[in-house]
């Protein structure tokens, strides 16, 4: 079995917690390196792992030989981390949001494509159990065709820490919203043709946007209706999938989807009414749709297991879990956003 030597730059919320434990538990990856400023980081590293550790990515690639490169670094270092990777002939797995800017990005590929190495993006909302149920529900064709999708997260967060601050590229739009993004256009499975967007910065501490609102009108027809809100003191329904035929809700007490719908076969014949006067000055055509109801709990799926699928692409060949076009098409999203917002 061929053994990917791996290294890990930046040990931080996610780059400690959970890149390094995964490298370490999946017997297709050993964690050779890790990189960070922050001495201490270093040395727990080397404590509990034996790993060798570098201050300077740069110190890394002079002195030891790395397959796969995973990069946790802050968004503003991805597109440097990323470029020094494949000239150093490693294959890149980088954490979302791809990049801080869309020209970024499109220097990443670049950069990947003339050195032929491979790039995946970490975007696990792909993976979970919740969202792989979702898909499950939506193929079964139970609601019919999906016509519009509201996707929220909401909270109350007077955020502090980089991520609040644009010269970080920091910002919801960039961090929840690349989460958001990719999961609605892939289950749209379409590009967006259309876009308004509005940002805020309202809770947070920093300058950069803590409230978005987007719709995003997809080249298949599907209305995309995204809002990220972490200035709201009531919670926002986070998924609401809306059919021809019915739509699916996510319970978050149950941990379950929610699905209402009607079986074609089942509605009455009502006939059109001919002429301007509305029969027996009626409201409505007096049929009642004949709901029905289920609820699949999200316990009965499994969710992927990403540092397998990365097994998957970097070393046998399979076609990416995340296609770094599909990414790509994230970053333009974005992009299209914040110049709307911006005027
Ligand atoms: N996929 C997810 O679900 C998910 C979750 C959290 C964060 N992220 C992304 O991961 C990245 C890191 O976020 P975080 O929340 O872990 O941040 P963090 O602040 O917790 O950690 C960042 C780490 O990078 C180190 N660092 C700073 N400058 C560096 C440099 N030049 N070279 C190497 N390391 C450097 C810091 O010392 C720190 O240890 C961000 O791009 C973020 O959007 C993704």
């Amino acid at each position: 079995m061929k053994i990917l030597r791996t290294a890990v730059v930046g040990l931080g919320r996610i780059g400690w917690r959970f890149h390094v434990p995964e490298i370490v538990k999946n017997k297709g990856f050993e964690l050779m390196a890790v990189v960070d400023p922050v001495a201490e980081r270093l040395d727990e590293a080397r404590l509990e792992f034996g790993v060798k550790t570098y201050e300077d990515h740069n110190n890394m690639f002079k002195a030891q030989e790395i397959d796969l490169v995973v990069i946790a670094s802050p968004t503003k270092f991805h597109c440097e981390h990323t470029i020094a990777a494949f000239e150093n002939d490693c294959h890149v797995f980088c954490d979302k949001p791809m990049a801080s800017s869309l020209d970024e990005a499109d220097a990443m590929i670049d950069s990947m494509n003339r050195y032929g190495k491979k790039m995946m993006i970490y975007q696990p909302h792909r993976a979970r159990n919740e969202f792989i149920a979702l898909k499950d529900i939506i193929n079964s064709g139970i609601i019919g065709p999906v016509f519009m999708i509201r996707r929220a997260n909401s909270g109350y967060n007077r955020r502090n820490d980089w991520q609040a601050f644009r010269q970080n590229a920091g910002g919801m739009l960039n961090n929840y919203g690349a989460h958001y993004i990719d999961q609605t256009l892939h289950l749209s499975g379409s590009k967006s043709k259309r876009i308004v967007c509005f940002l805020r910065s309202i809770a947070s501490l920093g300058d950069a946007d803590d409230v978005v609102k987007a719709i995003i009108e997809t080249e298949s027809g599907i209305i995309i209706d995204l809002e990220i809100n972490q200035a709201s003191a009531h919670p926002i329904r986070p998924w609401q999938i809306l059919g021809k035929r019915g739509s699916v809700v996510f319970d978050e007490e149950q941990k379950a989807w929610k699905i209402r719908y009607y079986e074609e076969e089942e509605l009455e014949d009502i006939n059109i009414q001919e002429g301007l006067a509305a029969k027996n000055r009626r409201y409505g055509s007096g049929e009642t749709i004949p709901w029905q109801e289920k609820i699949i709990p999200i316990s009965e799926y499994h969710s992927v297991d990403f540092y397998q699928k990365c097994y998957e692409y970097f070393v046998m060949g399979h076609k990416s879990f995340v296609p770094v076009e599909e990414t790509r098409e994230v970053m333009r999203i974005i992009s299209e956003c914040r110049k709307f917002s911006n005027g």
